[in-house]
């Protein structure tokens, strides 16, 4: 699906705009997206395209983030918030400047950093793919890393609690898309075990 052109321009723009930690980082995604996608049966050509796009703007500087955040008239919210802002921007140039429309890729993009309630199966590899890939170190990775070829959902939940926590305790704002991805996902555990 990807054609080698389209893969070639993301490859020349990872290479010459990423740090090298960041280029490390995309590219650990992308393999750990494409490993859960074989493990539960998803497409692997859209995981790993969406991982190589998912931190395209990562890191950019605030000035560039705001114009592009009113360029692409996105919720003011997002102004001076490159953490939350970085995903959705990607999302807007895949489509319009490499011509991505796959509405599922967009989303997994997009929502890679917050989550949402009612993620599909790519969203939640993408998202999982960027929480354990094997250059991430912060305590409890090593059972999140398991949990996640054990029970997709239950570590997105596990995840997105963390997640919560980092964000509170570093008094910074909590997108409601993360708590309502987890509530939903919660609520869809316990109806299984009703
Ligand atoms: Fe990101
Ligand atoms: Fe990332």
């Amino acid at each position: 699906m990807i054609d080698v052109q389209t893969k070639n321009r993301i490859e020349e723009y990872l290479e010459n705009y990423l740090s090298d930690k960041r280029k490390r980082h995309t590219y650990a995604v992308a393999l750990e997206a494409i490993n859960l996608a074989k493990r539960y049966g998803a497409d692997q050509e859209k995981a790993e395209l969406a991982a190589l796009f998912h931190d395209m703007y990562r890191g950019k500087p605030i000035e560039v983030i705001d114009r592009m955040v009113r360029e692409f008239s996105l919720d003011p919210s997002y102004l001076g918030n490159s953490n939350l802002a970085h995903g959705k921007l990607a999302a807007k140039i895949m489509e319009k400047e490499y011509d991505i429309k796959d509405q599922d890729i967009l989303n997994a993009v997009a929502y890679h950093t917050t989550g949402r309630a009612g993620m599909s199966l790519l969203e939640k590899i993408v998202y999982l793919a960027d929480a354990i890939e094997p250059g991430r170190r912060y305590p409890g990775i090593d059972e999140l890393r398991k949990l996640a070829y054990i029970s997709l959902d239950k570590a997105c939940i596990k995840a997105m609690s963390r997640s919560i926590d980092y964000i509170k305790s570093r008094g910074m704002e909590l997108d409601r898309d993360t708590l309502r991805a987890k509530n939903q996902l919660m609520e869809e555990e316990r109806n299984t075990y009703d």
